[in-house]
């Protein structure tokens, strides 16, 4: 055979092995984002080292240098020297991927910031003699010279992405920066408290939190209270769980202590700071029966999982995990996350009262209602004894037409409530606040958020019961939607059957309604079905069945509540007031604003000098 006729061609090879250095710099493109990431990764590398204390300094928002020094194990020359090589680390003994102790595991920070800074690392081993110093420059890395530190290591980060020169495009202001960096700080400080943790910019120190010697279960809420706030623990429940080994405890705000953001939502696993969609989805899950949409409640919560449990190798930066059962993790964070806010659910933040009544020196809201639990014994069951609701309907078609004006009560009705535990309407406030005279003070309430909290409970009730009662429309509503809303609701027909809503299809982009829950009476059924669509595109697809019916049944009685800015009569008003009585968490509207407040006579007296 001739061998020549099958020689291949020789073409000139494309494909190259990358330098080092350009290794490293890809790398550092999914580790290192900002200054913060740098941050990040260094005090993780001295918590690792078993640091007790840990400095951060930074100039110029991390820019141009970032310093961690820290009283940690240190490192011996030959350490120092594989520290900045690719993939070495300390952290892997067995090779065991499942079984992550640390921090950290990949072995790629240091070479990563060298390869696109100036670093120097400085370190002395514990119980050596000598510190030694490694410099490496845009991934150059230098000799290892002698030098003196006391203790620990110090690294110092100078000219960050100065030789990767695009990044920098994306750096934002200093503050911006420092708030990022300050942000890392804070969670890792959450976790250690018996770290001090502290960080300066351009020599000014943003924060100082001095390690506590407390066990971790009582150090913990000191350590928070200096991160979120004075008024945190106030604040807060605890929140304890355990299922097939796996132990949630935490804190979460109460409904009515919530933020405009979820940046306040702080969740570790096994002391690591993660932000992950499935546990932040849990949190909404959890307070969906008591926050609006827009308003995002407080918590930080620790799960300790046996690291056989949990993959973190799934994120270039940690953030992320994935849990083997991801449902039971789920299951037992919502169950520990509601138990803590249930027994809380008569508990008003200490913010409302304080900030909308300082002006009155109201006792603390709450206080009515343990009044209320006093007078009618049980307050869940049954409408207080011998204060039985006027019959007058609060919604539907006998609503009050719009011209109806307030009338003055009669001094019969007054004195027929006079003793009932939420008192005798006596007038209306801007149409929205019904003031009432109790025995000993008055009260004034949030006519929607009150209204609100009693369709809420009345449509739980008959939900569990035999589904919710259906009114046929004479008409039925048409409702345009895109057509991607209209599937995700039409997809769900006879469960919006159960929930009082007959739906069909008509075209793509049209959804008409033929029946409509009987409690909610006359509402704008096209902004309900319109609302309903909103709501199902925000649950995540792995939300189980029963906390959207939540949602949406608050959505439905948001939809069928009397709307501030009605005019209502004083009989409609009383007929509130009693409805409220006989209401389970009356106290508090689904979006866990209170629905009423009250001032005592005494303290009206008091303000008059009377006292
Ligand atoms: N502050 C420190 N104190 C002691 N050892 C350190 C410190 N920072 C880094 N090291 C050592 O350098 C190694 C490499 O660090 P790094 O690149 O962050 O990777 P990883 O943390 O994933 O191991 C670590 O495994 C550790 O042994
Ligand atoms: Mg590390």
């Amino acid at each position: 055979m001739n061998s020549a006729l099958h020689k291949p061609i020789e073409t000139p090879s494309q494909i190259r092995r990358l330098p080092m250095t350009l290794v490293n710099q890809i790398a550092a493109g999914e580790v290192i984002e900002r200054p913060a990431s740098v941050v990040k990764e260094l005090v993780e590398n001295a918590i690792d080292a078993g640091a007790s204390d840990i400095e951060v300094a930074l100039e110029n928002g991390g820019t141009t240098l970032i310093r961690v020094r820290d009283n940690g194990r240190g490192m011996n020359p030959t350490d120092l020297a594989l520290a900045v090589e690719r993939h070495a680390t300390s952290k892997l003994p067995d090779d065991d991927l499942l079984a992550i102790h640390f921090m950290g595991f990949r072995g790629e920070a240091l070479p990563s910031i060298g390869s696109i800074s100036r670093l120097t690392i400085t370190s002395r081993a514990r119980g050596a003699v000598d510190a030694f110093s490694l410099h490496v420059e845009g991934g150059a890395v230098g000799e290892i010279t002698p030098a003196s530190l006391a203790g620990g290591t110090l690294i110092e980060v100078r000219d960050l992405f100065y030789a990767i020169p695009a990044r920098l495009k994306f750096l934002k202001s200093a503050r911006t920066e420092i708030t990022n960096a300050v942000d890392i700080i804070e969670r890792l400080a959450m976790a250690h408290p018996d770290i001090r943790f502290r960080i300066s910019h351009d020599g000014r120190m943003m924060r100082d939190f001095p390690a506590l010697t407390q066990d971790w279960l009582s150090a913990a809420p000191l350590r928070l209270e200096k991160i979120l706030g004075a008024g945190f623990a106030a604040n807060v429940a605890a929140v304890e769980g355990e299922r097939e080994g796996i132990r949630v405890t935490g804190f979460a705000g109460l409904p009515t202590y919530h933020r405009g953001t979820n940046q306040a939502q702080y969740l570790f696993v096994n002391r690591r700071p993660v932000r992950d969609r499935l546990l932040l989805g849990v949190i909404r899950a959890a307070y969906q029966d008591y926050l609006a949409r827009d308003r995002h409640p407080v918590a930080v919560l620790f799960l300790e999982v046996p690291t056989s449990e949990v993959d973190v190798n799934v994120h270039p930066a940690k953030a992320e995990v994935r849990f083997k059962d991801s449902q039971m993790v789920r299951g037992l964070l919502l169950g520990a996350v509601r138990a803590a806010i249930g027994a809380t659910s008569q508990r008003a933040s200490t913010t409302v009262a304080e900030q909308a009544l300082s002006s009155f020196r109201a006792e603390p809201y709450g206080a009515q209602e343990a009044a209320l639990n006093k007078i009618s014994g049980n307050p869940y069951a049954a409408p207080a004894a011998g204060f039985a609701a006027p019959n007058v309907p609060l919604w539907g078609k006998e609503y009050l037409p719009p011209q109806h004006k307030a009338q003055a009560p009669q001094a019969a009705q007054v004195a027929a409530y006079a003793d009932a535990p939420l008192g005798a309407a006596v007038a209306q406030l801007h149409n929205t606040y019904i003031v009432a005279q109790t025995k000993d003070g008055l009260i004034l309430v949030d006519q929607h958020a009150a209204h609100e909290r009693i369709m809420y409970e009345k449509f739980k009730a008959q939900m569990s019961a035999d589904g919710v009662a259906r009114q046929m429309l004479l008409l039925p509503e048409v409702v345009e939607l895109s057509d991607a809303q209209a599937a995700r609701l039409l997809a769900r027909t006879e469960e919006w059957a159960k929930l009082g809503l007959i739906l069909e299809g008509f075209g793509e982009t049209t959804v008409l309604v033929r029946e409509v829950p009987a409690i909610l009476g006359d509402s704008d059924v096209a902004g309900l079905v319109r609302d309903l669509a909103d709501d199902l595109s925000l649950y995540a697809e792995g939300l189980a069945l029963a906390d959207k019916l939540e949602a949406i049944l608050s959505t439905m009685a948001c939809h069928g509540s009397v709307r501030a800015g009605r005019t209502m009569r004083i009989d409609e008003m009383n007929a509130l007031l009693r409805q409220m009585e006989a209401t389970p968490f009356s106290g508090q509207c689904n979006h866990g604003r209170p629905t009423y407040v009250s001032l005592a006579k005494a303290d009206v007296e008091k303000l008059f000098g009377r006292r």
